[in-house]
C-alpha cells in the first residue's frame, strides 16, 4: 500500500545542508494504523509530507497503491491527493468564513462526476459519524478545539481516501478531546478499513497504534 525505498530529503539553508530524511525504507500495509514517533526535528513531518505527496524527496522511491509516484505529473498528483489521500494537521486548517458543512463539502465538491445531492449526502453522512450534525451551520470560531479537529477529520475522510495522514492532530487538544479524536481514528480504521499514518509524541497514544515507527536524525531506529 505504502512503500518507500532509500528516501532522502536534504534541505539546503545557505551553506548548511540538513538531512531531514536520511535513507528511509518502509512498508505500510493496507488497513494499518501506524504511529510515527521521534524527537522534535527528527523528520516526522517531512516523512509525512513526502508520503502524502505534499513535497518532493531529494532522492528515493515512493510507491502508493502500486503506483510509482515519480511517474505522476502535477495534475495526476493533485487528483491522486483528492481521490486517495486525506490530511489532518495540528492547527485544523479550516476555512473560517465557511460553515462546518461547507468545510466538509469542499473536497467532496471538487470530485468530478457527483451531483449536488450526492456530495451533500456524503457530507451529512460523515458529519453524523463524527458527531457534529447539530453543528453543521456553525462557523469555526463558534467551535471548541476538539470540535474543530473533528470537522477537519470529517473533511479529510469525506471522499473515503485510501490513506489518512495526520500530523500531531492532538497537539492542541486536552486529554478528553484527544481521546475522542483517537477513538474516531480507531473507528474509521475498523469500519472503513482505513490506513492511517499518524505522527504523535504523546506516549499514551501508543495503545491505539498497531505499530510504531520511530525516527531519529532522519533515520528509522525502530519499525
Ligand atoms: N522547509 C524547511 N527548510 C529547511 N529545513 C527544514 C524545513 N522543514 C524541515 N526542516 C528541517 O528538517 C529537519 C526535520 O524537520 P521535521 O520533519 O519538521 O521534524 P519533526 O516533524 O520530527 O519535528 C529539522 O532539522 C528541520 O529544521
Ligand atoms: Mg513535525
Amino acid at each position: 500500500m505504502i512503500e518507500c525505498r532509500d528516501l532522502r530529503k536534504l534541505y539546503q539553508m545557505g551553506n548548511v545542508g540538513v538531512r531531514a530524511l536520511d535513507g528511509i525504507d518502509l512498508t505500510i500495509d493496507k488497513g494499518e494504523f501506524v504511529g510515527i514517533k521521534g524527537p522534535s526535528g527528527s523528520g516526522k513531518s517531512t516523512l509525512l509530507h513526502m508520503l502524502g505527496l505534499l513535497d518532493i524527496p531529494t532522492s528515493g522511491d515512493i510507491t502508493l497503491d502500486g503506483i510509482d509516484v515519480k511517474t505522476l505529473n502535477d495534475y495526476q498528483k493533485t487528483m491522486f491527493r483528492l481521490y486517495k489521500l486525506g490530511y489532518v494537521f495540528q492547527d485544523y486548517a479550516l476555512v473560517p468564513e465557511l460553515t462546518v458543512a461547507e468545510n466538509v463539502s469542499l473536497p467532496a465538491m471538487l470530485r468530478s462526476g457527483r451531483t449536488e445531492e450526492e456530495f451533500q449526502a456524503a457530507t451529512e453522512d460523515i458529519l453524523e459519524r463524527v458527531g457534529l450534525s447539530d453543528r453543521r451551520d456553525h462557523l469555526q470560531k463558534e467551535l471548541s478545539g476538539g470540535e474543530q479537529q473533528r470537522v477537519a477529520i470529517a473533511r479529510a475522510i469525506v471522499n473515503r481516501p485510501d490513506i489518512l495522514f495526520a500530523d500531531e492532530p492532538c497537539a492542541n487538544l486536552d486529554t478528553e478531546n484527544s481521546t475522542m479524536v483517537l477513538n474516531l481514528f480507531d473507528e474509521i480504521n475498523h469500519d472503513m478499513h482505513q490506513t492511517i499514518v499518524m505522527v504523535s509524541h504523546e506516549d499514551w497514544h501508543k495503545k491505539y497504534f498497531h505499530r510504531i515507527i520511530r525516527l531519529r536524525d532522519g533515520k528509522i531506529v525502530e519499525k
